[in-house]
């Protein structure tokens, strides 16, 4: 077998590997996003060869072409293979992951736990001090799986491929977070961890525990794996003592566990007055509850706030646009870098911006012919027709669900007390301008990362009881067969808000 060495720049890493090794696997840990899922249609995971050649195939080659990219100088990782030496250059991305610093502590108990938070993009773990509450200390790292596509569909379609696929999701996951656990080791509080908790939205649930996601992928999208799943952290190979290392159960197929501590953490299920939480993503989950009752339902929203099918879309990490002032179009990027892209945050404010500005009408249409259909941002970062039609159904979609979850209960929006958004696009997004646009509704309230607070909670024995309590208060309602959500789809297709129903 002929072995080739691949020098990383600007890390300065090396490494030896195997000739016919894709380039993806190589440069995942380096913060490449892979936004497609590998199936070179993005052309988001780009890197710069240096010196040496690389195996491609021809239509790679056109859409570097397309990016004014040269075949000679560039490559799609997910498109190519090592032949020979190589050296590469990957663009310096930071990944900003949202981890949560509440303490709680029912003065009880004694040792520590570990609180996971296993999202589709970052993996976050705590470890705990369970008589005090405090967190010892925190690890985190992107999600392994983002090497075969940025969102759960995404994931899903690449787990269907065949079983070594899903097992590939399972394995990488699972060693990512044992590798997680063994950072914490440096607290010298490891062997006192007496219980582990992972919490996770449905796909994850399920590629973790190891349950096929084909029912996840087509209609009724009904599993009979929604169960919490408990594993012993020898038999995953993690640096901990031997202890129960639990999932928590989903609420329904397309809403996890991380929206079961969601409700836990923000103590929907004890409050007086009837309260939402909402999670932006893919599949845009939206709950409303008070200690009358629980209602939750997903939406597909697609992944335009996740930056997948915007033609200059990207993840919110170095360089992405996140936000957009409404007056003079000035941008922010994350981590005050060139703008390179947009992310979620910068789609909401982009689109605000130019409606207030009147580059375009209600329906999202530019109000007047630009060069190449694209309006600049930025000299590099442009907003194309399609791109705002990609906002618009996202947007379309999380209004629908909202209002017609609101109609099933026989509420109005100001008959809730909060609305809290949560998760890093919820920390991000301008929420007046998110409200403007018909995006979100309510008294809006940032929530921060409830998940992993939600997690933390059921640590304790006293409260793991309450996981099984909020399941059986929860009903799911199903949006895909409620015969208005066509109309108030349609009718949602505009930007400026209004009560359709
Ligand atoms: S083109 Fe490589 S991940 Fe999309």
């Amino acid at each position: 077998m002929k072995l080739c060495r691949v020098h990383i720049e600007p890390a300065g890493a090396e490494t030896l590997v195997a000739a016919g090794t894709s380039l993806a696997d190589i440069v995942a840990s380096h913060g490449v996003d892979f936004p497609c899922g590998g199936q070179g249609r993005c052309g988001n995971c780009c890197v710069e060869i240096l010196s040496g050649r690389v195996a491609t195939d021809a239509g790679s080659q056109q859409l570097l072409v397309r990016k004014g990219l040269s075949p000679a100088k560039w490559a799609l990782a997910c498109r190519a293979q090592v032949v020979e030496d190589l050296t590469l250059r990957v663009p310096e991305r930071e990944h900003p992951i949202l981890t949560d610093a509440s303490t709680f502590a029912d003065g009880e108990e004694s040792g520590c736990g570990v609180a996971i938070d296993l999202g589709s993009t970052t993996l976050v773990v705590q470890l705990v001090d369970l008589h005090t509450g405090r967190v010892l200390a925190t690890a985190s790292a992107l999600n392994p799986q983002s090497r075969h596509g940025a969102d759960i569909m995404s994931r899903i379609a690449f787990a269907l491929c065949d079983r070594a696929s899903a097992e590939l999701l399972q394995r990488s996951v699972r060693q990512e977070l044992g590798r997680l656990v063994e950072e914490l080791a440096a607290t010298g509080r490891l062997d006192e961890v007496r219980k582990v908790v992972i919490v996770g939205n449905s796909v994850m649930h399920h590629l973790f525990c190891g349950f096929d996601v084909a029912p996840l992928a087509a209609a009724p999208f009904q599993s009979p794996h929604n169960e919490a799943c408990t594993f012993s952290s020898v038999a995953l190979g993690w640096a901990l003592p031997d202890c129960p290392v639990t999932f928590l159960p989903n609420l329904s197929h397309f809403v996890g566990s991380d929206i079961l501590a969601g409700i836990e953490a923000l103590r929907l299920h004890r409050s007086d007055k009837w309260q939402a939480l909402i999670d932006l993503g893919t599949n845009g989950e939206i709950v409303i509850g008070s200690r009358r009752g629980i209602v939750c339902t997903s939406t597909a929203a697609g992944p335009a706030f996740e930056g997948v099918n915007i033609s200059q879309g990207m993840r919110a990490t170095t360089g992405a646009i996140s936000g957009v002032d409404a007056e003079t179009g000035a941008v922010r990027t994350v981590g005050g870098a060139a703008a390179t892209g947009l992310c979620g945050s910068g789609l909401v404010d982009a689109v605000f911006y130019l409606l207030r500005q009147g580059r375009i009408d209600l329906t999202g249409t530019f109000t007047e012919a630009l060069p190449g259909g694209r309006f600049p941002l930025t000299p590099a970062v442009a907003l194309t027709q399609q791109d705002i039609q990609e906002y618009l159904l996202a947007q379309a979609a999380i209004a629908t669900g909202f209002e017609l979850l609101l109609h099933e209960m026989g509420l109005e929006a100001s008959d809730l007390g909060r609305v809290y958004v949560a998760g890093g696009l919820g920390e991000a997004v301008d929420l007046a301008h998110a409200s403007a646009l018909g995006l979100l509704r309510g008294n809006l309230s940032r929530a921060g990362n409830t998940a992993l607070r939600g997690a933390k909670r059921f640590l304790y024995d006293r409260l793991a009881d309450e996981a099984e309590e909020i399941a059986r208060l929860t009903s799911h309602f199903a949006l895909e067969s409620c015969p208005e959500f066509q109309d108030a789809y349609i009718a949602h297709l505009f930007l400026g808000g209004e009560d359709i129903l």
